[in-house]
């Protein structure tokens, strides 16, 4: 098969490439090797058996160059700083949901070439995951209510009554509720593609990734991935900042289990329109994970746990991945605790710059911390 991976030099976009290639694709990759990701240079992981255009994927020119002849698109590329996206709310909108509009309406225009589309979207999309309430059954709640942090009361209350809700699996039909202006371009994105895929009879896939960490995650990007936050901090005896109390809990899916996750999705034969979430199933605590980071590199250093609430942040979301068993017949593999030594052991031979600070100060400057 002739498959595009538009962010295939990104960090889940490689790893896909290379398992594309191992299982015989040819494989087109289109990215334009943003700077807050790659800094001044070429990735050195890029699998020579794939061949690239470096440049935006959007852009008519390129789109000349790698719409012909690709059998199955899967729509990687997107600006990914969830904290950043609330100040440059038009270079967000443009970069992932204009730019997807641009290229639906080239393949409009080309009278629809390609017969299937996967498209990158978030488990942010979904705002607070969902709950379960003693009185209410399942229930939705948006975000909390500022007062109670004042009183460091930092559990979810049901919207319906005074009862606290235990988290339970988000199903893909939670009501989405994104609360940062990138959440809301994944949203596009998914939607965007699917509204297209309906109209002209293209199958469409929208995966939901969770909390994805792995080797070749930028550790340079200050706005993304809490891992790689943390590991920037701890590679340069600095403590990790944990925002609330610590026990808030994400679904965190080695980024091994999502390519083969995506590569289901790209084989799988059901035509339509789906949306799925990619996670394991199963809640950590950003606590933990801090913990376990901390253990393995810097066991001297302490963790900084500031009972300050970051604003848009939920409490608790993780997988319920009963729809995409059963679409994709497809389940994680990889354990916590394997997936981060794996981790670790490609961390030890890193020398990230720790830019935490610096974007902390961009975020206060503009009152989102
Ligand atoms: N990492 C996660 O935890 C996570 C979670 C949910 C969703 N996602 C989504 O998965 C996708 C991949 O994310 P990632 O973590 O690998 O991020 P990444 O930043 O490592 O990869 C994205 C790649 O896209 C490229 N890119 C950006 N805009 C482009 C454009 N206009 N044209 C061509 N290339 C462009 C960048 O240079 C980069 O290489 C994104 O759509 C992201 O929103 C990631
Ligand atoms: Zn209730």
């Amino acid at each position: 098969m002739n498959i595009t991976v538009t962010g295939g030099a990104g960090f889940i976009g490689s790893h896909l490439v290379d398992l594309l290639i191992k299982n015989g694709h040819q494989v087109l990759v289109v990215d334009s090797l943003e700077k807050q990701v790659h800094g001044d240079k070429k990735p050195d992981y890029l699998n020579p058996k794939a061949k690239y255009i470096f440049d935006r994927y959007e852009k008519t020119s390129v789109m000349d160059r790698w719409v012909k002849g690709t059998d199955v698109l899967v729509h990687l590329a997107a600006l990914v700083g969830v904290g950043q996206s609330m100040y440059q709310i038009k270079k967000y909108v443009s970069g992932n949901t204009m730019a997807t509009a641009k290229m639906l309406q080239y393949l409009l225009n080309k009278k629809n070439p390609i017969a299937k589309i996967l498209v990158a979207s978030s488990m942010s999309i979904y705002g607070e995951g969902e709950y379960f309430c003693e009185e209410h059954g399942l229930v939705y709640p948006h975000l909390r209510p500022e007062k109670q942090f004042s009183e460091h009361d930092w559990e979810m209350g049901c919207s319906l009554c005074d009862h606290k809700v235990t988290p339970v699996g988000t199903t893909e039909r939670k009501p989405l509720f994104p609360t940062s202006v990138y959440a809301v371009t994944k949203r596009d994105q998914e939607e965007l593609v699917h509204a297209y895929g309906h109209s002209y009879d293209i199958s469409t896939t929208a995966l939901r990734f969770f909390n994805v960490y792995g080797e070749r995650q930028s550790l340079s990007n200050p706005y993304t991935g809490v891992l790689a936050i943390f590991a920037s901090r701890l590679l340069n005896n600095n403590r990790p900042v944990i925002y609330e109390d610590g026990k808030q809990s994400r679904d965190f899916i080695h980024v091994s289990d999502i390519v083969e996750g995506i590569y289901a999705a790209i084989r799988a034969e059901a035509a339509g329109h789906f949306s799925l979430n990619l996670g394991t199933g199963k809640r950590t605590t950003i606590k933990k994970i801090a913990t376990i980071l901390r253990n393995e590199l810097s066991p001297e250093t302490g963790l900084e746990i500031t009972s300050a609430f970051r604003s848009g942040d939920i409490r608790h979301c993780f997988a319920d991945m009963h729809h995409t068993k059963r679409v994709l017949k497809f389940h994680s593999k990889v354990k916590i605790s394997d997936g981060l030594h794996r981790y670790v052991r490609w961390l030890a031979r890193q020398k990230p710059e720790d830019n935490f600070i610096k974007a902390q100060k961009e975020l206060q400057k503009k009152g989102l911390v």
